[in-house]
Parts: structure tokens; C-alpha cells; sequence
């Protein structure tokens, strides 16, 4: 039987977070097993950002040792970046003009970015687009995400079925892989909001590459609630930063959150929290020792992006070519 197709991205801009590897990372290291994986380096989602101190070259190579030091196989799946198959941005354009307005205004990123930003660009109103026409160029089955991605993936499905309506199957519809527990890290201060790579507060964030006395200070002081008698059982609503330490706890041990309620049973927020740390720490040194070995090689890096990008464009250009034909664009 055919392998199923995953697609995926994470966008180059800055230090990738303990949210994107316990909700995304983690998935694709395991998915890389089981299906065609191909993992993108989003750098044209990056502009959106409008930010002319943005240095692509260097985050793209930061981000693509990232991925390998997570433990992404480039013998086993595409690693590419987006910017270099010209299709994506030809794809979008076809896209946006079978999609309404209305569809992306009410996307709530956009809405979100709206309230904080009078003067916003057009990339993000068109930025679900993009996105629908990098998952859709490979024929995907399925894209694993975070949970605020899940309103793009489902616009997506529908500029495909409407574009399937009308020219016949030309998409698979994609289907969202998004974790029970794990899907929204939060911020480690304001735990009602998502953790972000591009927080202003380094204090709400865990990045892959913090170091163990940022480690230790960024948990022990991240909030929890203060009940009288404090137990640790998970309830996102009530105890929101202790469900998250337990979500971190989770997403970077395997354990489940009754397993971790169980040990913990009696014990004290503190030793909740000493536990994170340690464990945060070991790991995160392991990959940062893959990290810093592989980060030094820029030509083997420079390579993989090179071989990825080639399979995509391959790719890319038959999905293209068949839409042509169906509008006559020849
Ligand atoms: P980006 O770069 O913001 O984030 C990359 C992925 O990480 C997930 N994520 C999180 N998951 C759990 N907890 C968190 N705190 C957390 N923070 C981030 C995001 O949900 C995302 O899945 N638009 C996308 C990139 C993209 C893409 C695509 C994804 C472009 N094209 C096609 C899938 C398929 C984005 O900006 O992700």
C-alpha cells in the first residue's frame, strides 16, 4: 500500500520553543517511521513580520539544526524551505481567488494580530492561503499541528473541497494531527496565553537552546495557582500554569497525566516543579550537544536544504502542471 503523505512547517524566525517540539516536533519524529514526510522551513510565513532585522539565511541553517537535532531524519523525509520552490507562492495566488474574504477575517490569528496592529500588512490576512497551498501542492494526508492551527487546516479542507467541486479531484483533503495534551503549550507567566517564540517576555518562554540556569529560573518561578491546599491534578480551567508544568512534564517524558498525578500524589508544587527542571534540563542538553555539532557544518546543512528542495520541486510541479491544464493556464 502507498504511504500516506505528511506535510508540516514551522516558521524560521528565532529560537524554536519547547511548544513547537512537544506539539509538533515530537509528532514528526514519529511520523517519520510511518509515512512520506516533508517538513518545511516556512521563511515566506516569516515576512509577515515585516521586519527588516530578520536574518533568513541564519535562522533558516538555526532552524534546520534544530529539526535534525530533535531527531528529523533527513534519509527519511524532505527538509526544504519554502522560498525555494516557486510554486507555493503561484499556488496562492490561484487559491486566493477561490477564497472569500470573509473566510480569512474570521480566521482568529488574524483577528488576534488585528486588535494589537492598526497598520497590518495584507501577508497576514492572505497567510492561511500560503499555508493551505504548501499542505495542498504535496497531495498531503495529513498535518500535524498545533492547537492554533487548527482553523487554518480547516479553511484549508475547504478551498480544497470547493476547488475539487469544481475542477474534479485535484487535492487530497487533509486531515489535522493535533495532540490531546500537548497541543497548547502555554506561557509560563501568563499561562491563559499560547507559549510564543516571539513572546517580549523571555520569562514565559522555554527555548530549545535555554541554558540549565534559565532553565531552573524560568520554572520555579512560573506561575501556579495558590490554593489553600494545593494537589496537583490537572484542570486547564481552574489551575491553568500547574496543567501546563504537567503538560511539559508529559510531552517530554511520555507519561501520561494520571501516571504523573499518581507520582506526585501528597507532593508539593515545588517538588513538581524541581522535577520539570531536571528533566528539562537533561534533555535539553542532549539536543543542544547535537545542535551545536551539526550547526557548525553549514555546507552538510546547506546540502540537505539543497536535496530536499529538488524532491519538492518535483513534487510541486506536477500539482501545479495539473492545475494549469484544468484552467487553461498554459
Ligand atoms: P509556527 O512557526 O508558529 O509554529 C510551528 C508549529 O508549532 C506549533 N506550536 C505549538 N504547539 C503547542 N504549543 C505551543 N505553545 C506552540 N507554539 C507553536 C504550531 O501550532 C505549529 O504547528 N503557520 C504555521 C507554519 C506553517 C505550516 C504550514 C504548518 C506554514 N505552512 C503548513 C503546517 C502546514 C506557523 O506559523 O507555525
Amino acid at each position: 500500500m502507498k504511504k500516506k503523505i505528511v506535510f508540516s512547517g514551522i516558521q524560521p524566525s528565532g529560537n524554536l520553543t519547547i511548544g513547537n517540539y512537544i506539539g509538533v516536533i515530537k509528532q514528526w519524529v514519529k511520523m517519520q517511521e510511518i509515512y512520506n514526510c516533508i517538513f518545511c522551513i516556512v521563511d515566506l510565513h516569516s515576512l509577515t513580520q515585516c521586519n527588516n532585522k530578520l536574518k533568513l539565511d541564519k535562522t533558516i541553517l538555526d532552524t534546520l539544526a534544530l529539526y535534525l537535532a530533535c531527531g528529523i531524519n533527513p534519509n527519511k523525509s524532505i527538509i526544504f524551505v519554502q522560498s525555494h520552490v516557486s510554486e507555493h507562492t503561484k499556488l496562492s495566488w490561484i487559491l486566493s481567488c477561490y477564497t472569500y474574504y470573509g473566510e480569512l477575517n474570521r480566521m482568529t490569528q488574524f483577528k488576534n494580530n488585528k486588535i494589537k496592529n492598526k497598520n497590518i500588512n495584507s501577508g497576514i490576512l492572505f497567510y492561511p492561503i500560503l499555508m493551505s497551498s504548501d499542505i495542498l501542492l504535496y497531495n498531503t494526508n495529513y498535518v500535524p499541528i498545533g492547537e492554533d492551527q487548527k482553523q487554518h487546516i480547516e479553511l484549508c479542507r475547504n478551498i480544497a473541497n470547493r476547488f475539487n467541486k469544481i475542477f474534479g479531484n485535484i487535492f487530497n483533503i487533509p486531515k489535522p494531527c493535533i495532540l490531546k495534551n500537548g497541543s497548547r503549550i502555554l506561557s509560563l507567566q501568563e499561562p491563559y496565553k499560547k507559549m510564543s517564540k516571539s513572546d517580549n517576555n523571555s520569562n514565559n518562554v522555554i527555548y530549545l537552546l535555554d541554558n540549565k540556569i534559565d532553565i531552573f529560573k524560568k520554572i520555579k518561578f512560573a506561575k501556579t495557582d495558590s490554593e489553600k491546599n494545593p494537589k496537583i491534578k490537572y484542570d486547564i480551567i481552574k489551575k491553568p500554569g500547574l496543567s501546563n508544568l504537567l503538560n511539559i512534564f508529559s510531552g517530554i517524558t511520555g507519561k501520561t497525566i494520571k501516571q504523573l498525578e499518581k507520582e506526585f500524589y501528597g507532593k508539593l508544587y515545588i517538588d513538581l516543579k524541581y522535577k520539570i527542571i531536571k528533566i528539562l534540563s537533561i534533555f535539553l542538553e542532549r539536543i543542544q550537544k547535537n545542535y551545536y555539532n551539526i550547526r557548525k557544518n553549514e555546507d552538510f546543512l546547506k546540502n540537505i536544504i539543497f536535496e530536499g528542495s529538488k524532491k519538492a520541486n518535483k513534487i510541486a510541479k506536477k500539482t501545479i502542471s495539473k492545475i494549469n491544464s484544468k484552467l487553461k493556464l498554459y
